[in-house]
């Protein structure tokens, strides 16, 4: 079987315009003006703030990203331009304290507030969570003037955001993502959504959020390993299309993993760079382009899969996806098995797993046809041909998986 090249990353010449095209709607702010500094003693910080504009014609929207930004959200709101007098909270339950502090800034602000806590995990993105958030809605008389906030990592980024996607055919929506996952990746994007038993996200929709606020400082209360598995999301980027963000990682490892704060701006906000621009190019998924974004994670998914949900985090699962995909593209002769040895020294030192113990090739095989992305039976593999370039291919044997998912698992660690 000779593999199929699909889809790649934009050659050198367009990824230079495409980041000029970023420059231009890209600004630095180095404080919000003095009436916004009154509102709290948080504002003041030496961290410039930055803004991406997520560039969809009339979707498009601004991500803020800085360290304790969170109380200039009343001023934020108002520079969407549209009116909103109503805001709903819905928070997860473990960030409560940062609800709290968002909720005083609005009602400062002299907004009306609505908030709901939603219980942690992954089960509360469900069918039966999200009538009950529709429920409060209506009895809170939400109406096209109201917006909902979301605070908390990517489950309660997706089941607030269906939520608003689909109450009174769609109410605005803003993110604030306070785990480094939701931050980096779920809550820019549009993608909204809810899961069946057994089917992840497989009931949602494509519902652009109105603004993006991240404060890093709200990463302070993550717990390290969900921290560190955020990263993985992070290097995927400097791979795909980013080597300036894999080498800043890899001058910087101590500081990042230290949650050192600048370095922590700078990651999200490169991050989200790329994000944006791929969601710019392929918002709804229809071109294949947002394809690339899925580096790691078909050997990730399966991997999740054999060894139960829950048992890694999905960005440790990521990690060790990455080690496979790249020691694929080495059999396949598109990397030199020094890639291989870079990548895997900067999750290493990320402190990122790179292989799981007693992993069965086979069944990591058979688990990824089930992948929800494996469309009419061809499993799709996005490989790197050097730092900063992807390719998506099909029709990679099954011997040659197999074979690389062995090698990267006895690989020395
Ligand atoms: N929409 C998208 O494009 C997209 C992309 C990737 C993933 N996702 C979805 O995102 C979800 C995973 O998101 P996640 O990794 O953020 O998980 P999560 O939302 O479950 O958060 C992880 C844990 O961290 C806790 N938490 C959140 N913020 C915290 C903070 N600041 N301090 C302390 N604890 C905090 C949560 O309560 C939870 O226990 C999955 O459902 C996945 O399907 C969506
Ligand atoms: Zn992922």
């Amino acid at each position: 079987m000779i593999p199929t090249v699909l889809f790649a990353t934009l050659d050198e010449r367009k990824r230079n315009t495409r980041c000029e095209a970023e420059r231009l709607v890209y600004n630095t702010k180095t404080s919000f003006s003095s009436a916004q500094k009154d509102l709290s003693m948080e504002t003041s910080n030496s961290i410039a703030t930055r803004e991406i504009i997520v560039q969809l014609r009339e979707r498009s929207y601004p991500i803020h990203i800085g360290h304790e930004i969170l109380s200039g959200m009343p001023e934020l709101l108002n520079a969407t331009g549209e009116s909103c007098v109503h805001t709903i909270l819905l928070y997860d339950e473990n960030v409560a304290a940062i609800a709290l502090r968002l909720g005083k800034s609005l009602e400062r602000a002299e907004y009306r507030i609505s908030s709901a806590a939603i219980p942690s995990g992954e089960s509360s993105k469900s069918v039966e969570r999200l009538e009950e958030i529709w429920r409060f809605l209506l009895s809170e008389h939400t109406d096209r003037s109201s917006v909902v906030i979301a605070i908390g990592g990517g489950v309660v980024g997706d089941l607030a955001g269906f939520a608003a996607a689909t109450f009174a055919r769609g109410i605005r929506l803003v993110q604030v993502p306070t785990t480094l996952l939701s931050q980096v990746d779920s809550s820019v994007g549009g993608k909204t959504g809810i899961n069946l038993p057994g089917t992840k996200n497989i009931v949602g929709a494509f519902w652009q959020p109105s603004l993006v606020v991240i404060d890093t400082q709200s990463l302070t209360s993550l717990p390290q390993r969900e921290y560190l598995s955020g990263l993985a999301e992070v290097v995927k980027y400097g791979i795909i299309m980013l080597p300036e963000l894999f080498e800043f990682l890899e001058h910087n490892a101590s500081r990042v993993v230290g949650r050192d704060r600048e370095a922590m701006v700078n990651i999200v906000e490169q991050s989200c760079l790329c994000k944006a621009s791929v969601v710019k190019e392929d918002e709804r998924e229809t071109s294949g382009r947002r394809a690339i974004l899925n580096y790691g994670h078909t050997f990730a998914h399966a991997i999740e899969s054999v060894t139960g949900y829950g048992t890694l985090l999905h960005g440790e699962a990521v990690a060790i996806g990455m080690h496979m995909a790249a020691t694929l593209a080495m059999f396949l002769g598109r990397v030199d098995q020094g890639f291989v040895d870079r990548q895997r020294a900067l999750l290493q030192q990320l402190e990122l797993p790179i292989q799981f113990p007693n992993l069965s090739p086979n069944k990591l095989w058979h688990a990824m046809q089930h992948d929800k992305k494996v469309e009419m039976g061809k499993l799709r593999f996005v490989l790197p041909t050097r730092l900063g370039h992807v390719e998506l291919v099909q029709g990679i044997s099954q011997d040659s998986v197999i074979a690389a998912i062995a090698a990267s698992a006895s690989s020395e660690a």
